[in-house]
């Protein structure tokens, strides 16, 4: 006899150190905005891996890309380019406006902590010796690894995690103020997210990044960007930053540059990269040809203007038919985001909330303490986006929760 989900998920719970709840849905296939499970129910996927899916599921242009790349050459060291490792880059290089070098990464965490090695040893050379603090923001996501979870607000509450790196602050978002108190002469680097996802999808103000960016040009700080989740057409521009009329020094990526598969970077102004010198940083799968063959067909599809307008049309579409619930209903409190990356606080548990969401056809995630998130693949349609209304208003109208 085959096995159900419940036999699948009790060897899931067995198999797994205990880091993430395992959902009762076991999921098989992809296409698109869609995802079927082992029992072949279908769902609407707003969680895209976590804002990862740029390009949909199953891609064809990806796959064929990585059928011929497979055939081709996997992996090399970091010390062979690569036409696909040279392609990328310069294409990312020239689509970021201001960035002049790259180092391309596994994951995000992994371009965040080679940024933070970056402004610090750059800061060392040209301010002093003890120039190494950063400062990161209340509510902030920047990942795991050490240097990165330091800058994570989390980590503040994890005391049993530390020691974690010294000289980092975490400042109020949005509050320039309370970002001045942090700066003196041992600054080195400000790492923001344009907006915060994992604190629960809330954007800065384009008031707030150019404020920023202000003070890092008087006190000679390097602004990294941490793109990660908004950036790579999330928000309806290539680049977060282009959203809010910023150029960073550094800039974060993963997520949707690799469209599903494992792949970050990190890029800089030559002025700060050349401060890297040879052996300093690295990583055995950095930059690969498979993976830079992806992002040059992921990137390639996300840069075309006609992909990031449907990017602003579908986010307002969903947008304007969120806020027509809110007003219908008394339970949706609040809905904030940009593009689609769209943050929903309602008045329901938000554990419960996704559990009937999930039964009812539409795979959602929490940010913050108490948000519905939505993040789905960026090439959703207006029928899609009226789908995830669709579901999402079944669930708050009947109001079992
Ligand atoms: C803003 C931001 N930075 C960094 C990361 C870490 O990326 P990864 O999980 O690929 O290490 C994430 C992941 O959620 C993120 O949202």
């Amino acid at each position: 006899m085959s096995e159900t989900s419940q036999d699948w998920k009790n060897r899931a719970i067995d198999a797994f150190m205990p880091l993430y709840s395992v959902k009762d849905v076991i999921l098989q296939r992809g296409k698109g905005c869609h995802v079927w499970d082992i029992d072949d129910k279908q769902y609407l996927d707003c969680i895209a891996g976590i804002a990862v899916m740029s390009v949909g599921h199953c891609n064809e242009r990806v796959i064929n890309a990585i059928k011929d790349q497979i055939e081709k050459m996997t992996m090399c060291s970091g010390s062979y380019q690569t036409e696909p490792k040279i392609m990328a880059a310069e294409m990312l290089i020239e689509l970021s406006g201001g960035m002049n070098q790259i180092f391309f990464t596994n994951s995000g965490t992994e371009a965040v902590e080679g940024s933070l090695k970056l402004a610090r040893k750059w800061a060392h050379v040209n301010k002093g010796e003890d120039c190494k603090e950063i400062i990161a923001f209340k509510n902030s996501f920047h990942g795991r690894t050490y240097g990165a979870v330091t800058c994570t607000y989390k980590s503040v509450k994890q005391p049993e995690f530390a020691p974690y790196l010294p000289g980092v602050h975490h400042a109020d978002f949005n509050d320039l103020e309370s970002v001045k108190s942090f700066i003196s002469d041992k600054t080195a680097a400000i790492i923001v997210e344009p907006v915060q996802g994992e604190g629960g999808i809330l954007p800065a103000t384009e008031e707030f990044m150019q404020g920023l960016r202000a003070l890092c040009d008087e006190h000679k700080i390097i602004m990294i960007s941490d793109d990660i989740q908004a950036g790579m057409g999330r928000i309806g521009t290539l680049f977060a930053y282009d959203a809010f009329g910023y150029k960073p020094d550094i800039v974060c990526l993963a997520k949707g540059l690799g469209g599903g598969f494992p792949v970050g970077a990190f890029l800089a102004k030559k002025e700060f990269s050349s401060a890297f010198k040879y052996g300093e940083h690295g990583s055995t799968y950095a930059g690969n040809p498979l993976m830079t063959r992806i992002v040059l067909e992921v990137v390639d599809q996300i840069r075309q203007p006609e992909f990031l307008q449907n990017v602003i049309d579908t986010g307002n579409y969903l947008m304007e038919g969120l806020h027509k619930l809110k007003t219908d209903t008394n339970s949706i409190e609040e809905i904030r985001g940009k593009g689609l990356m769209i943050g929903i606080d309602t008045v329901y548990d938000i554990g419960k909330l996704l559990s009937a969401l999930e039964d009812n056809g539409l795979l959602a995630t929490q940010a913050g303490a108490k948000s519905l998130r939505l993040t789905p693949p960026l090439v959703m349609s207006k029928t899609e986006a009226d789908e995830a209304i669709d579901k999402i208003a079944h669930v708050i109208q009947k109001g079992d929760l």
